[in-house]
């Protein structure tokens, strides 16, 4: 199709089939609470892409889920994959009074045994054996993990292989077993597989120790269709097959029943409910405390976003211009408001939602980039070079590995840079 033409049809398709539906205004300047983020990150910031962890926010998330817990007399364990920087976990352990972690990559358990000499680690996911080995070849200083190490294990074959690393290490291995208790993302899942991990456990006592279960239940507070039940009976159905395990331990290995045993559960999308059962004694959780888009769920309504990705303007181009058709395609921010100021910010590519300033959008005409992305908005965002562009990632596991030292704010001042740990 000629230029000239594919102009007039797509302006004739805009005009013709969007006069109902041409973009209204979505702009809106900074609050006060981004303009004074926007000032101090101008000021004294980075100027490049950075993640900021505003900590008055994180503390009223991180004194929710203490006082849930505290009131179900349950004991808070961090997920150290969700927080994984030194000084953000060390904040949270403080101000929380707990030293349960739980970890879920090799290298960063050799840290945090180095790090919190005096933590009670206990592994998320089944690690492969050789990377349990390779923990014990790295592994120096006073953290004792045949004390305060608890190895996941989710098959019997994989407590064959645990039960052989403890025989050619000399050492006794703590084992926690993984339950599935609605999620299927694997764990035992009925009393004749966990028979056969236990009757191994309980034949090796020099070898193998039993130190309680892991059931998480995302499932419960994600939802499912709400016509296969409710965030609370999915919750009930779960702790009532974790409680099935609970009792055939009880009743059939009595020797391997302790009542110190850590059965733990939960996870942020159910942490809120866990004050409705007794069976579990801790709950982990960490992705409340910073609430990305993706615990925009009902569960969580008590908690505020307090992690952000600050990115500075680069450059103010004006009204948005695609490439070889260069100035016809004024149509386009003539048309959509919200297209009428194009930007491009330092970095991108990032799976993260605009917060502010409102309606900012990404043009997929013009190219994704990591390096330096394209974003409009309308006019009344109020947008300049050098103001900060301040988004919520979706998720923060592995993003915040991503940008460096975590910008850590309080009362819009930045108070401290938190490296985060290193794989
Ligand atoms: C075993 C386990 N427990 C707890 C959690 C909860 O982590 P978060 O609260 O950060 O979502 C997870 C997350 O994947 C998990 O795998």
């Amino acid at each position: 199709m000629k230029r000239r033409n594919f102009l007039l049809g797509a302006g004739a398709a805009v005009i013709g089939g969007g006069l109902l539906a041409r973009p209204g205004d979505h702009g809106a300047p900074y609050d006060a609470y981004f303009s004074a983020l926007n000032q101090e990150l101008k000021k004294n910031g980075p100027m490049r892409p950075c993640l900021v962890i505003d900590l008055d926010r994180m503390d009223r998330n991180l004194d929710l889920v203490t006082a849930t817990l505290k009131g179900a007399g349950k004991n808070y364990r961090i997920v150290e994959k969700s927080l994984p920087s030194p000084k953000l976990i060390d904040y949270i352990s403080k101000r929380s009074g707990s030293r349960r972690l739980m970890s879920f990559h090799q290298p960063f358990l050799n840290d945090d045994a180095v790090l919190f000499p005096d933590a009670d680690l206990l592994l998320g996911k089944p690690l492969p054996v050789r990377s349990a080995e390779l923990f014990y070849k790295n592994h120096k200083g006073p953290f004792d993990p045949s004390r305060q190490l608890q190895w996941l294990n989710d098959t019997p074959e994989r407590v064959q292989e645990y039960l052989e690393l403890a025989r050619g290490l000399g050492t006794r291995l703590r084992i926690n077993i993984e339950l599935d208790v609605g999620l299927h993302r694997g764990g035992v899942s009925n009393n004749a597989m966990l028979g056969q991990m236990l009757d191994l456990i309980a034949a090796n006592p020099q070898q193998l120790e039993f130190a309680g279960f892991m059931g998480y239940d995302a499932h419960v507070g994600f939802g499912v269709p709400p016509i296969l039940g409710t965030p609370q009976e999915l919750l009930a159905k779960a702790m009532g097959e974790y409680q099935g395990y609970v009792d055939f331990v009880r009743s059939q290995y009595p020797r391997l029943w302790r009542d110190d045993l850590t059965l733990n559960a939960g996870g942020s999308p159910s942490y809120p409910l866990h004050d409705q059962e007794k069976t579990s004694s801790e709950i982990s959780t960490g992705t409340a405390l910073l609430k990305p888009t993706h615990y925009d769920i009902a569960t969580l309504t008590k908690h505020v976003p307090a992690v952000f990705i600050a990115t500075p303007v680069i450059k103010a181009v004006g009204p948005i211009e695609i490439p070889a058709l260069d100035g016809k395609s004024r149509i386009v921010s003539w048309w959509d408001v919200n297209q009428r100021d194009l930007y491009y910010i330092y970095g991108g590519f990032w799976r993260a939602e605009y917060e502010s300033p409102k309606g900012l959008q990404f043009n997929p005409i013009l190219g994704v980039s990591a390096n330096q992305e394209n974003v409009s908005g309308s006019p009344a965002t109020g947008l300049k070079v050098n103001d900060q562009v301040f988004m919520r990632p979706e998720i923060v596991e592995g993003v915040l590995l991503q940008f460096g030292d975590l910008v850590a704010m309080r009362g819009g001042k930045i108070v401290d840079y938190w490296p985060p740990l290193s794989a």
